[in-house]
């Protein structure tokens, strides 16, 4: 496996292998891998011969009252994750080179990227497009794979390559989670021991909502009443939201549709954990 760390070799490797026929698959990623990204990894590994895995802990979609600073970094294990799910190369680029003094392009996407998370997080989602779009003209791929764990992110950026004609087919994969439901996440690391436990009523309402809508409601607020009532037994923080959308638009619904996004965010702490499933009614 090659670590490369600088946009001009990691541009030059891939017009090389693109010169050579070889298909490149990107795995953007933060670092701090777990067994969520290494999915990513060991899937779009059966669809391209050379996979990249981009570790970059991306300022710009940071708000100021974030974790940027101590958003968890080790280097070492991510290499190590990484070359066992079978990465080719690790991009490893510097932030000063991402983004030197006197940068002043972004992408964004409308609408979309206002609701749920954007509401909270305004400048995040920004942050995440500028920096697919950067990573996909350094890395060139053909491919790009995403976790449906940040659903709203992945609509974003299938969005954001439609809309802007990337040659990049993007696919998304199952979210990976502990065996008591909790989904993988590189900020599970901040949760204490109790908060850890409490953590499952994400997993554990999102069972409860398949539960009702099986059982015929048809009323999303029901369905959100419901699941509130479970999560706040736990105490947390706060619910940021709990969202019942159609996963092919994004827009928000209060019926349950044949398919219906439930995505929901909870804050334990000053840790807030995303989750989501999409449950059929038929
Ligand atoms: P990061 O949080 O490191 O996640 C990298 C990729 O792993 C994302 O596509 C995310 O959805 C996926 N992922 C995270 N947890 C997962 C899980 N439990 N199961 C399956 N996939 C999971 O998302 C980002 O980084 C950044 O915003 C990025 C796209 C890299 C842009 O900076």
């Amino acid at each position: 496996m090659k670590i490369i760390r600088t946009v001009a070799e990691m541009q030059r490797t891939s017009e090389e292998l693109r010169l050579q026929q070889k298909h490149i698959g990107i795995v953007p990623t933060m670092g701090y891998l777990h067994d969520g990204h290494a999915s990513l990894i060991r899937a779009i590994r059966q669809e391209v011969e050379i996979v990249v895995t981009s570790i970059f802990v991306n300022p710009t979609q940071f708000g100021p009252s974030e974790d940027f600073s101590t958003y968890p970094r080790d280097l070492a294990r991510d290499e190590h994750i990484a070359q066992q799910a079978g990465t080719d190369i690790v991009f490893y680029p510097d932030a000063k080179e991402m983004y030197p003094d006197g940068f002043k392009t972004y992408v964004s996407t409308d609408t979309v990227a206002t609701i749920l998370e954007g509401k909270f997080r305004p400048t995040h989602f920004r942050g995440v497009t500028t920096v697919v779009a950067k990573l996909f003209n350094i890395v060139k791929p053909h491919m790009a794979i995403f976790g449906q764990k940040d659903v709203q992110q992945a609509f974003i950026l299938r969005q954001m390559v439609r809309d802007l004609n990337f040659d990049v087919r993007v696919i998304i994969a199952p979210i990976v989670r502990e065996p008591d439901g909790l989904a993988l996440s590189s900020r599970n690391v901040y949760l204490n021991p109790q908060e850890r436990k409490d953590a499952t009523a994400l997993f554990r309402s999102l069972k409860l909502a398949e539960e009702l809508i099986g059982a015929g409601e048809r009323d999303a607020a029901r369905v959100r009443e419901e699941m509130e009532r479970l999560i706040q037994s736990v105490n947390p923080t706060q619910i940021d939201y709990i969202a019942f959308l159609d996963p092919d638009s994004f827009e928000e619904t209060r019926r349950i549709l044949p398919r219906t996004l439930v995505a929901l965010a909870v804050r334990f702490g000053s840790t807030r954990l995303l989750d989501n499933a999409i449950v059929d009614s038929k």
